[in-house]
């Protein structure tokens, strides 16, 4: 089966292709859209391993000249180090404006090759092969390309579009656990800003026998409520931010630890029970919303408490949070599942809003 979805903007229409080995037709998809001869795959080695060869083969036996930039796997890999190298071998392979870049791999790779690519001679094009499922959910769709500086993430970035987004579910196949999980952690999220109906779904699924089967339909609809978000609001004034649901204190909890206990996914899990829980006893939140979030997150081994962390240091971290305004911060709420909101709150009264002990 063929999900299809375009991600239509003013200055471009994108297609997003969900279809299970669709790695296998690529260069038939390709083809329609790319009349030039030179590809560039940039990939991790992980990823690398598994599954280039097959990728390149493929390509050279369309005629296409194929080269590949491996980097390694990692947050770390997202640097201006790793950059340079990419940029390098761009060069040394005698890269023009009318090459291809294929990201393929996770969200590293993404926004990495993703950020070169707008860079790179002033732009040239990509298309997103994501890997990961929080790539083939969120990362891939939608522009947003980056890479970390030492003292933070994501501070040099843009908005950069692919030509397309090519979704292979197998590739999940395999994804580590822990990152399978992680990623799940966004599905959820898109569940209780925008979807009942898959958050329903979710509940009901036997994660050992329907996962593979379901795994499908739970990309399409969380990549067509991205979409949608992103033609409405492409560049994060409004709307997009109902994304961060989860992650304002995700990302306190992530810096506060370090970024060493807690993935991302897992930080956001904690986030999304936290906040609602509060806004629950603050009566903006249907009673029942929290405890519902938590038994999804228990079932996806997801994480939805933190013990004893002093509220300060996630204050101190939320304060640091680039996306907070000079004196306030944009938290987003449920009045239910699949109803979320947006609430500007002074600075001095996040406090309000994290409990005691979390
Ligand atoms: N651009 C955006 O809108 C956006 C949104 C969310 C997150 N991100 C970024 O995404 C990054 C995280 O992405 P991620 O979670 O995919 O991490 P990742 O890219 O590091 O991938 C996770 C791990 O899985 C491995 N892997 C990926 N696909 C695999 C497969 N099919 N089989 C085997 N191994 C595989 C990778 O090698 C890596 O070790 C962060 O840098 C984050 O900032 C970007």
């Amino acid at each position: 089966m063929l999900y299809k979805l375009e991600v239509k903007l003013p200055q471009k229409i994108y297609p997003i292709l969900i279809k299970k080995d669709i790695i296998k037709d690529i260069c038939y998809e390709i083809n329609k859209i790319y009349n030039s001869k030179r590809i560039t795959i940039i990939t991790d080695q992980n990823v690398g391993k598994l599954y280039v060869k097959a990728l390149v083969d493929n390509l050279k036996s369309y005629g296409f000249d194929v080269y590949t930039i491996f980097i390694e796997p990692g947050e770390n890999s997202k640097s201006i180090k790793v950059l340079t190298d990419v940029y390098n071998q761009l060069l040394d392979i005698g890269i023009t404006r009318k090459a291809l870049i294929l990201a393929f791999g996770g969200g590293v790779v993404g926004d990495l090759a993703g950020f070169a690519a707008a860079t790179f001679l002033r732009g040239i094009r990509y298309i997103q092969i994501p890997t990961s499922l929080l790539a083939q959910i969120d990362s891939s769709i939608g522009g947003k390309v980056a890479v970390n500086l030492p003292r933070g993430k994501n501070l040099i970035g843009n908005f950069y579009h692919p030509e397309a987004v090519f979704i292979d579910p197998s590739l999940l196949k395999t994804l580590p656990r822990r990152f399978l999980y992680d990623g799940m952690a966004e599905v959820i999220k898109y569940a209780c800003i925008k979807d009942i109906d898959l958050f329903n779904k979710l509940m009901e699924v036997d994660i050992e026998t329907d996962f593979d089967f379901i795994i499908h339909e739970i990309i399409y609809r969380c990549c067509n409520i991205k979409k949608e978000i992103v033609e409405y609001d492409e560049k994060e004034s409004g709307e997009r931010m109902l994304l961060n649901f989860g992650h304002t204190i995700g990302h306190a909890i992530e810096r506060a630890f370090n970024y060493e206990r807690f993935t991302h996914g897992e930080a956001v899990a904690i986030g999304m029970y936290c906040i609602t829980k509060k806004s629950e006893d603050m009566g903006i939140t249907k009673k029942g919303t929290a405890d519902s979030i938590k038994e999804l997150l228990v079932k996806f081994k997801l994480p939805y408490k933190l013990y004893q962390i002093d509220s300060d240091i996630l204050i101190e971290a939320i304060n640091l949070d680039k996306k907070s305004e000079d004196d306030y911060i944009n938290l987003v709420l449920l009045r239910e599942i699949g109803n979320s909101f947006m609430k500007k709150v002074k600075k001095e009264d996040i406090h309000l809003f994290l409990q005691n002990e979390m």
